[in-house]
């Protein structure tokens, strides 16, 4: 495994293995004082009781239960008390170029004003309340607004279809909808309103519709259900008494996907979050008041959740944000916004660094990106050619890179390297160690430790403050997902190896989770959408690997009687999970067969079918329930292998 060392980042930067380890261990030994003492950098009404307190399956514990804070004071009310007031917040540039600042005090006024309207409405504290929209200031304003009065935001991926968006508005019986009536992708008009409409065809929790202007569009507004937000607005600025929440009280709501067809409510609390979302934004990026922060991460995801909104706002840090496409209207869009605004700190996915790099580096050249002087990576493992394109190009040898390993449930980063403590020599493709907290190790099936190099289960073994607190009405699935595989530990669903220096080397899911683009897609809330098509019996998917993507679906579906295999209705199930997932899940290919590869339990052999698509040994099949069903796969294969070859 190739090593790279790189320069410290600045003069506060010490490049000792042994600071980080002395840090680390502290955090280990005595958990109650590291963390209170990270908290008290932060604004709490009340510090009562206890930092951590253990609950039923360990380590699931509550953070700070008895304590008091605010998630928007801290991130706003916090700063324009100080000589942050003025300083820039969020820098915003639209698809089309259209621009906007926004200072501390901007935001806070901004979201002053929002949390207004939305009380103005009746929203009381621990509504749910759900937020469809795309990246525009408005996404962290109507946040903060939430979390401002204790309401629990769900924020939805705008690339989400209307289906998808139902099913997780319902999940949490939303009273309010936020949402916009349009919005520009690749030069595209996107309806967003009519999703939400078609979306409330389905529902019947959302009371009021909160729409806010975006691309000027005519949409329709159902009356005393739909309000344009500019309508409600206050002229004047408000001021908004931040509540008072606990530690433990939800703040936020994400919806990820799991191993059954139903998304799983993630949520977060307020304390252990904010604390996490805090520490790891400094720990891991070394954040300081010169820098320009750029998440590339949609906000309705849980990277843009705690690195595009709250981890850089507790911070006090400048952040940019960007609404489009990465490659429009030219691949240099990136390098173009880099060299304007300065960015600093650049944090994306491999993904996006995979599609930078097939277009080549001649893009990045025609520009000045040296205001650059660290790189993040996030959402998939990053392989060291992937690695080594980014150091040399974009970081131009200059730049360490964190590749930081977490999860939807973890809050925040959990293996890292640390520049903001200590910077450790990097290995291309590992996460390297573990941040103060986190006490990670990798097992074997039978839940013992596994020897250096070897391949096992990534776990947690103590309780860390970014936990989720639990799965949105579902307590029984937390504990069978996280806390039933081992005993006293927190299961991950991911694959890993530790090396002999205790680097940890990422090696993807242990589950039926795809990762298509950094995205998470369940295999079984895909396979839930095909069921949902009349013409559809059964249906298996399998995450195919992509040289841009990672992975990409493809799905193997037995037709009802009376319907036939034509490339019509491929394309017409190709159409339904669009509208009903989302374009992001869209299935590469389509294959119909008579039967699938099950065991004798009735269990559908995916392996199997992967072997198929790869072209593959299919290896022992005797427990199969039906051998000839492999052939029908193999058949299916071929036969639209063969029909994509013949396109001329
Ligand atoms: C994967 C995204 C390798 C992993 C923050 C995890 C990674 C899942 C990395 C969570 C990384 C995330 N290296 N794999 N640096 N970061 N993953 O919930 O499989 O969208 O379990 O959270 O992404 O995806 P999620």
């Amino acid at each position: 495994m190739e090593e790279i060392k790189t320069l410290p980042l600045s003069k506060n930067i010490h490049p000792d293995v042994n600071i980080l380890k002395y840090i680390y261990n502290k955090s280990l030994e005595d958990p109650e004082s590291f963390w209170r003492k990270v908290a008290e950098d932060l604004f709490w009404y009340e510090k009562n009781g206890p930092v951590f307190e253990p609950i039923d399956s360990p380590p699931y514990c509550y953070w700070f239960p008895y304590w008091k804070t605010n998630l928007s004071y801290n991130t706003l009310d916090r700063h324009i008390e100080s000589w942050r007031k003025n300083k820039v917040a969020y820098y915003w540039e639209g698809e089309n170029y259209e621009k906007k600042v926004l200072t501390y005090y901007d935001l806070y006024k901004e979201v002053n004003r929002f949390a207004y309207v939305l009380k103005n409405l009746g929203v009381k504290k621990g509504d749910r309340i759900t937020i469809y929209m795309p990246v525009i200031p408005e996404l962290p304003i109507s946040m903060l607004a939430c979390t401002r009065i204790g309401a629990i935001h769900s924020v939805v991926f705008s690339g989400f279809a209307s289906y998808a968006l139902a099913e997780r508005i319902n999940d949490c019986q939303s009273k309010i909808v936020i949402t916009v009536d349009g919005t520009f992708r690749r030069g595209k008009l996107i309806n967003t309103k009519k999703i939400v409409d078609e979306a409330l065809n389905y529902t019947k929790s959302v009371e009021k519709v909160l729409v806010i202007k975006r691309a000027d569009i005519e949409v329709e507004m159902m009356e005393d259900r739909d309000y344009w937000y500019d309508e409600l607005k206050p002229s004047s600025y408000p001021y908004v008494e931040p509540e008072r929440i606990e530690g433990i009280h939800p703040s936020f709501i994400l919806y990820t996907s799991g191993t059954t067809g139903k998304p799983k409510g993630i949520t977060h609390g307020t304390g252990g979050y904010m604390v996490w979302a805090y520490f790891t934004q400094k720990a891991v990026f070394d954040i300081n008041d010169k820098d320009i922060f750029w998440c590339t991460a949609d906000i309705g995801w849980i990277t843009g959740h705690t690195y595009a909104v709250y981890g850089p706002l507790l911070a006090g840090a400048t952040l940019f944000i960007y609404e489009g496409a990465p490659d429009y209207p030219r691949p240099d869009r990136w390098w173009e916004m880099i060299e304007a605004y300065g960015i600093t700190i650049l944090y994306t996915s491999p993904t996006a660094i995979r599609m930078h790099m097939k277009y080549g580096e001649e893009w990045i050249k025609c520009h000045d990106i040296s205001s650059l002087r660290l790189l993040g990576s996030v959402g998939e493992p990053i392989n060291p050619e992937v690695w080594n394109w980014y150091y040399k190009y974009v970081g131009q040898e200059r730049c360490p890179i964190v590749d930081t390993w977490w999860q939807t449930e973890t809050g925040g980063i959990m293996i890292s390297p640390q520049p903001g403590l200590a910077l450790v020599p990097l290995k291309a493709g590992s996460a390297t160690l573990p941040l103060p907290g986190v006490d990670a190790d990798v097992f074997t099936e039978d839940g013992k430790s596994a020897k250096p190099n070897e391949k096992g289960y990534l776990v947690i073994k103590r309780p860390w403050p970014g936990c989720l607190i639990g799965i949105w009405n579902n307590h029984e699935r937390l504990k069978s997902q996280y806390y039933s595989k081992f005993p006293n530990v927190y299961y991950t669903g991911d694959f890993a190896i530790k090396d002999k220096d205790g680097y940890f080397w990422l090696l993807g899911r242990a589950d039926e989770v795809l990762k298509v683009a950094g995205h998470r897609i369940g295999t079984a809330e895909l396979e839930a959408a095909f069921l949902s098509h009349p013409a559809v019996a059964e249906a298996a998917v399998i995450g195919k690997s992509d040289p841009i993507k990672m992975q990409v679906p493809v799905a193997f579906v037995v037709l009802r009687p009376g319907h036939i295999p034509s490339p019509q209705l491929r394309i017409e199930l190709i159409n339904h999970i669009k509208e009903t997932i989302g374009p992001i899940a869209t299935p590469q290919s389509i294959y119909f067969v008579n039967k699938l590869p099950k065991t004798r339990s009735g269990k559908i052999m995916r392996r199997i079918l992967l072997a198929v698509i790869e072209e593959r040994d299919t290896g022992d099949v005797t427990t199969l329930e039906d051998e000839t069903s492999v052939e029908e796969a193999k058949r299916a294969y071929e036969e639209l292998k063969r029909m994509i070859e013949e396109i001329p």
